[in-house]
């Protein structure tokens, strides 16, 4: 099945939040902070407002009217005190785009500054346990004795990882359009992840009545997280509307993008692995350090995949968090799972070398019966299956485990594996489904973000409905539909389907017309470790000349339960794994040090792969039946793809070249540094 708004799309008939024609349209751009501490101390509007075409200029001078209780992030010009370097602090509101980009720039700011600290550090005294890391588990677990089991291991790996500031780069920047019909009911074109929690938020921060706002997102470019939670440029364009009578337009630039939008806090992760002659761990621990900002706590669940992964008699997690004056961090594709399984599954591979252990072998080793730290049982896990899989088609029995042995001229040749996880779970949901025109309508305010979420609907409701999936139209993207939660968490698919079999369940009984609601039926749900599995297996050549890192292989083999689409599935995969790539080798957005912010904020310099990176890249799935998931018997499979994949080629660095380099990115330089 191709995706239903497929000739939509590839014809450009797919209207996109910016693109909206209103009649009297105006433009907002913001003014960013040029400080990353201190006090807005004036503002000087007046040669911006002098400029044609300008309507007004917005700032923390004058107030505009929010909730009390906003979202710090969103509270947009209630408080003089700056708390990161890009932090809009006003904005001007024009006739055009340009003209509202040249006046932002006459409008003249003075600071108080004050000194900033941007640098997440280890021992950085402002490191603090966070009572709960996202969304809502424990920051430190711990059981059995970790030192006694340290101390008993025949091998013991005790090694420390970074990883970056990361950002999400969706391929269409947010956007909003922001229009006040006469009575006071806001309606925003928003680029978002999820048009009933946007609108909810969107409500919240203006202080209104969720019934005063309606939030439409038809079609969304992208988002990866960055566009699951409201954003400020919404924010901006009602207020902008509010203030000049007009609808507005506001559409981030890429790199306004890098300030605004959130990103993936940078890590440090120490890890302490202790084995038995035969590779079975005596303990495990894992320790993350993150950052969040001076607005508000956002702590990020890194160590949280450590206590899923592997049978130990000791282990222990924990997350330190320090607050510094930098954007609040957000989430991006497996917030969690992907840094945390990058340095647990490096970890691994340094045991597998340590005791001489085969990295696929090990990792069977060390297989649990039930989820190590909660001890319930497994919904379904079949990381063994995927793992076996895996080594068979990657042709695997034929490594060398020696490091750094096989040349090919200039060029040194690896290979490195590594498992993935990501919970598979679902949240309430409401649908409606009903006989229209001979076909059936189907409405749920899910979003397609680009991974196929309609055509994933569609063939939902057909099969429920025992029809053709021409005969079914889907309506999703908007908040006036039955309210479903954010395409976000691997959760999409399952909680909208979920709504969507039931309410067709519903139509068949009733002939006419089908509702649902699956609040009681999720809180139902059996307690149960539901997770999905997966084993990436990674090639590298590295030139010992240049330090040049080429991926020849990536394979990547899956239990995501049953897999609704097999083209989307694939795509929603060799996606992710694409991204975990440019983790491994490119992705990294620099802290300024001295003037607080970041460097990096384009695609120049923020390097992602593009296809010629990615010569050879193959998901493939496993058959697994488990059906005490959702009716679908499905499992997310939107973030899975790129938990594991940096670690694979990692490892395979190491493999190829007998250097571990364990501060991502893995670029040329550190290559070369090593002087291997
Ligand atoms: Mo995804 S980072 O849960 O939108």
């Amino acid at each position: 099945m191709n995706r239903v708004e497929g000739r939509v799309k590839v014809t450009g008939l797919a209207t996109y939040a910016a693109e909206y024609p209103v009649e009297g349209v105006a433009y907002a751009y913001p003014v960013q902070s040029l400080i990353a501490k201190g006090r807005v101390a004036r503002v000087d509007a007046a040669a911006a407002l002098d400029l044609p075409g300008v309507l007004a200029v917005l700032s923390v001078a004058d107030p505009p009217e929010l909730a009390e209780d906003a979202d710090a992030e969103l509270a947009l010009f209630q408080r003089r005190e700056v708390a990161y370097r890009g932090q809009i602090i006003a904005a001007v509101v024009a006739e055009s785009y340009d003209g509202a980009r040249a006046a932002a720039d006459a409008v003249r700011v003075e600071y108080e500054p004050a000194d900033h600290d941007v640098s997440l550090r280890a021992d950085h005294p402002g490191l603090y346990r966070p009572e709960v890391v996202n969304p809502n588990f424990p920051s430190d677990t711990e059981q059995g004795d970790l030192e006694a089991g340290l101390a008993q291991a025949a091998t013991v790996v005790d090694v420390t990882y970074t990883t970056p500031v990361l950002h999400n780069n969706a391929m269409e920047p947010h956007a909003a359009l922001a229009v006040w019909d006469a009575e006071g009911t806001l309606l925003v074109y928003d680029s978002t992840q999820g048009a009933t929690t946007d609108r909810d938020m969107i409500a919240k921060t203006l202080g209104l009545p969720r019934g005063r706002v309606r939030v439409v997102a038809r079609h969304v470019g992208g988002g990866f997280g960055s566009k699951g939670t409201t954003r400020p440029h919404a924010v901006l364009a009602a207020l902008a509307a509010r203030a000049t009578d007009r609808p507005v337009k506001v559409a981030l630039t890429r790199q306004q993008m890098y300030d605004v939008t959130g990103y993936r806090t940078p890590t440090i992760q120490r890890l302490r692995l202790g084995a038995d002659g035969e590779g079975r761990l005596t303990a495990l621990e894992h320790v993350a350090y993150e950052q969040s900002s001076t607005l508000k706590e956002f702590a990020e669940q890194t160590a949280v995949p450590a206590r899923v992964m592997y049978a130990t008699p000791a282990l222990r997690t924990a997350h330190r968090l320090v607050r510094l004056d930098v954007a609040t961090p957000s989430w991006m594709r497996a917030p969690g799972e992907c840094p945390g399984m990058y340095a647990l599954e490096s970890a691994m591979d340094e045991l597998a070398c340590a005791t001489g252990i085969d990295p696929v072998e090990l990792r069977l080793r060390n297989e649990p019966e039930t989820e190590p730290e909660s001890g319930l049982p497994f919904s379904s896990r079949d990381l063994a299956g995927c793992l076996r899989e895996g080594a068979r088609r990657f042709g695997w029995e034929r490594r060398d485990p020696e490091p750094g042995v096989r040349r090919d001229g200039e060029w040194l040749i690896g290979t490195g594996v590594a498992a993935s996880t990501y919970p598979s779970k679902r949240s309430p949901c409401q649908a409606v489904a009903c006989v229209r025109d001979g076909g059936f309508l189907v409405q749920v305010a899910a979003a397609d973000i680009g991974t196929g979420a309609r055509t994933a609907l569609t063939r939902i409701a057909a099969e429920t409905l025992g029809v053709a999936p021409d005969r079914v139209h889907v309506e999703l993207g908007d908040s006036d539909l039955p309210a479903a939660p954010v395409a976000g968490g691997s959760m999409g698919t399952a909680s909208w389907g979920s709504a969507v079999v039931r309410a067709c369940e519903e139509l068949k009984k009733d002939g006419r017309e089908g509702r649902a609601d699956t609040a009681e039926e999720v809180r139902q749900d059996s307690e149960l470790a539901r997770h999905a599995f997966g084993a990436q297996f990674a090639e590298v050549r590295v030139s010992a000349v240049t330090g040049e890192i080429r991926v020849s292989r990536l394979l990547g083999v899956f239990a995501a339960g049953r897999i609704v689409d097999a083209r989307l599935a694939r795509s929603q995969f060799i996606g992710g794994m694409t991204m975990g790539l440019g983790m491994a080798l490119m992705e990294e957005t620099l802290t300024d040090e001295e003037f607080g912010g970041f460097l990096r904020r384009d695609l120049a310099q923020y390097h992602i792969p593009a296809c010629a990176d990615v010569p050879d890249v193959e998901a493939v799935w496993l058959e697994e039946e488990d059906e005490r998931l959702n009716p679908m018997g499905s499992k997310g499979i939107g973030e899975i793809g790129i938990v594991g994949t940096a670690a694979a080629i990692g490892n395979a660095v190491h493999h190829a070249t007998g250097h571990r380099v364990r501060e991502l990115p893995i670029t040329p330089a550190k290559i070369v540094m090593a002087r291997f």
